[in-house]
């Protein structure tokens, strides 16, 4: 049974929140395409979503990173804040809420949140002692530090000792039923390799984490005792949840999780997986409130073999890369080649040939033709061509009907590398069909009924090729679509409602006898860079 548009239950998917210490990398954006990508999925069929993103912007980092600059750290925050809220406008991401955990009202809904895990008994005051990492903001084992007491994840970085007056959670509480939430709920944490990693961690037992910090001023007090300052990672989960409450809407917990809670999908990186698919559901059960629905914990983008990060110095400009090529070629490269949950390296040379071998080539060039000879021999309009009475056995109409299943059940595991890659099976196969029935000569020979066959099977797998894509090229495929005769924007966020998901998914919806718009290459061909001559 297909659920019709109302009957759709709602989607909601987070980002993390990322930290203002400095601005996004290419890192912080690769999550934020990805996020994007899933809400505009589901958008495309009907579901009503809601995608949060946001900045982290307590903690020492962020005071240190403050200081540094001779600024307040609110005045960092403002401005390093404008510089993520301006990338995700150049990359094109429709996101539906922006959560600052400086926000007044996210104040309310901590000290909620603080009150309830409180009476439930799960905090006591303690002593921490340990190896701290300022830019994880994190403490670390000894066991898992490098050489001179640097942290594994910021390489360049050392730990620092910490033996204070801290408030602790009792994680230790929740250890049975975390592990009956892994075993109940196998997809709970995904990629698979990241779901054991948690689970030996866990079962190793687990240990009562400080949520306080003394001697630190940016963050908010901790509700019960305001001589400490509450640990920024509770702080910043508890923004998810935050953001999910109307602006106009007085801050309550109760009303925050009345509509958008449980999340369907966390979507973070591995590094921070531990917070999301331990400590998180951990809290949440202390607070009474139901887990989320998956964490997903995808790979690194890497340099030279190590993680890009701000903290590391090795990173990519985004708002570079895309002021260089456009938001739909930066989206396309990295959803379609790096295997999501995997680490991939990023290649300037690797960066272009691959958009101009699919997006140049395989795809715009293949529209380009096709719409030009329908210019021509078709009168400029869709061929009046009935796609139901194609042979069941037709190369293009086959590939198209299976795509309608594997496409979406790839979007939905977040495989987005699988999504293009069955997409342009489809793409690939229309050039050498086009190429095989060569509709110029069958023109020539007087052959109209066969060139209109031919062009509508190649138009049509454009068009499917062009929705399938739409939540990663959106802008590729608003093109595609103004000059295959539609008007529709797939940034509307209403897109599900003005093009019906059953009406557009399948192979043999080009509507026959449409007026086609204006050929135009979807997509310019790029040049390499000239290498920098050296001295
Ligand atoms: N503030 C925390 C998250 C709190 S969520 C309630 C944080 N911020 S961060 O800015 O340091 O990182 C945000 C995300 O960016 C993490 O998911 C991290 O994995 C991701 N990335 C940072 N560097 C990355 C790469 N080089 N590659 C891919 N993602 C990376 O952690």
């Amino acid at each position: 049974m297909t659920l019709s548009p109302v009957d759709k239950p709602p989607f909601a998917i987070t980002t993390p929140l990322y930290y203002v210490n400095g601005l996004p990398h290419i890192g912080s954006a690769y999550t934020t395409i990805a996020a994007d990508v899933v809400a505009r999925f589901y958008r495309l069929m009907g579901h009503p979503v809601l995608m949060i993103t946001g900045t982290d912007e307590h903690g020492q980092k962020i005071q240190r990173t403050a200081e540094e600059r001779g600024v307040s750290p609110q005045a960092h925050c403002d401005e390093y804040v404008a510089g993520f809220e301006h990338l995700w406008e150049l990359l094109n991401i429709n996101c539906d809420r922006f959560i600052r955990t400086t926000d007044p009202r996210h104040n309310t809904i901590v000290n909620e949140f603080f009150q309830r895990v409180w009476a439930r008994g799960d905090i006591y005051q303690g002593q921490q002692q340990g190896w701290y990492c300022v830019s994880c903001e994190e403490f670390k084992e000894e066991r898992d530090l490098l050489p001179d007491q640097r942290c594994p994840i910021h390489t360049n970085k050392t730990v620092e000792w910490r033996d204070e007056s801290n408030y602790f959670f009792k994680l230790s509480n929740y250890q049975a039923q975390l592990e009956q939430l892994y075993a109940e709920r196998p997809d709970f944490i995904q990629p698979e390799s990241r779901r054991n990693e948690v689970l030996s961690f866990v079962k190793r037992g687990l240990q009562d984490f400080s949520i306080s910090r003394i001697n630190l001023d940016w963050g908010f007090p901790v509700p019960t005792d305001p001589g400490h300052t509450l640990y920024v990672w509770f702080d910043a989960l508890l923004g998810y949840i935050t953001a999910l409450q109307d602006s106009n809407e007085p801050p309550s917990l109760e009303q925050a999780i009345a509509h958008w809670w449980p999340i369907n999908i966390h979507l973070i990186g591995k590094d921070i997986l531990r917070f999301h698919a331990v400590y998180w559901p951990a809290m949440l059960m202390s607070a009474g409130l139901p887990v989320p629905g998956r964490v997903y914990g995808h790979g690194f983008l890497t340099k030279d073999g190590q993680k890009m990060g701000k903290s590391q110095g090795n990173t990519l400009d985004p708002v570079d890369l895309v002021k260089r090529y456009g938001p739909d070629a930066v989206r396309y490269y990295f959803m379609r080649e790096i295997e999501f949950g995997k680490d991939g390296d990023f290649n300037e040379t690797r960066f272009i040939n691959v958009l101009n071998a699919d997006l140049a080539n395989d795809l715009g060039n293949l529209l380009n033709r096709t719409l030009k000879m329908a210019g021509r021999y078709c009168d400029g309009k869709v061929p009046g061509v009935d796609p139901q009475a194609m042979a069941d056995g037709h190369p293009l109409r086959a590939i198209g009907r299976s795509l309608t299943e594997t496409v979406p059940k790839a979007y939905s595991c977040l495989a987005f590398s699988q999504a293009c890659n069955a997409v342009l099976t489809l793409v690939q196969a229309s050039n050498k069909f086009l190429d095989d029935q060569a509709p110029w000569s069958l023109y020539k020979q007087g052959k109209q009924a066969e060139t209109e066959v031919v062009l509508y099977a190649v138009l049509e797998s454009v068009r499917q090729a062009a929705y399938l894509l739409s939540p990663i090229i959106p802008g590729i495929s608003n093109q595609i679509y103004a000059q295959l005769g539609f008007a529709v924007d797939f940034n509307d966020r209403a897109i599900g409602q003005a093009l019906g998901y059953d009406d557009q998914v399948g192979w043999g919806l080009l509507p026959p006898g449409q007026p086609l718009g204006e050929a135009s290459p979807v997509f310019q061909r790029l040049e390499l860079p000239e290498p920098v001559a050296s001295a």
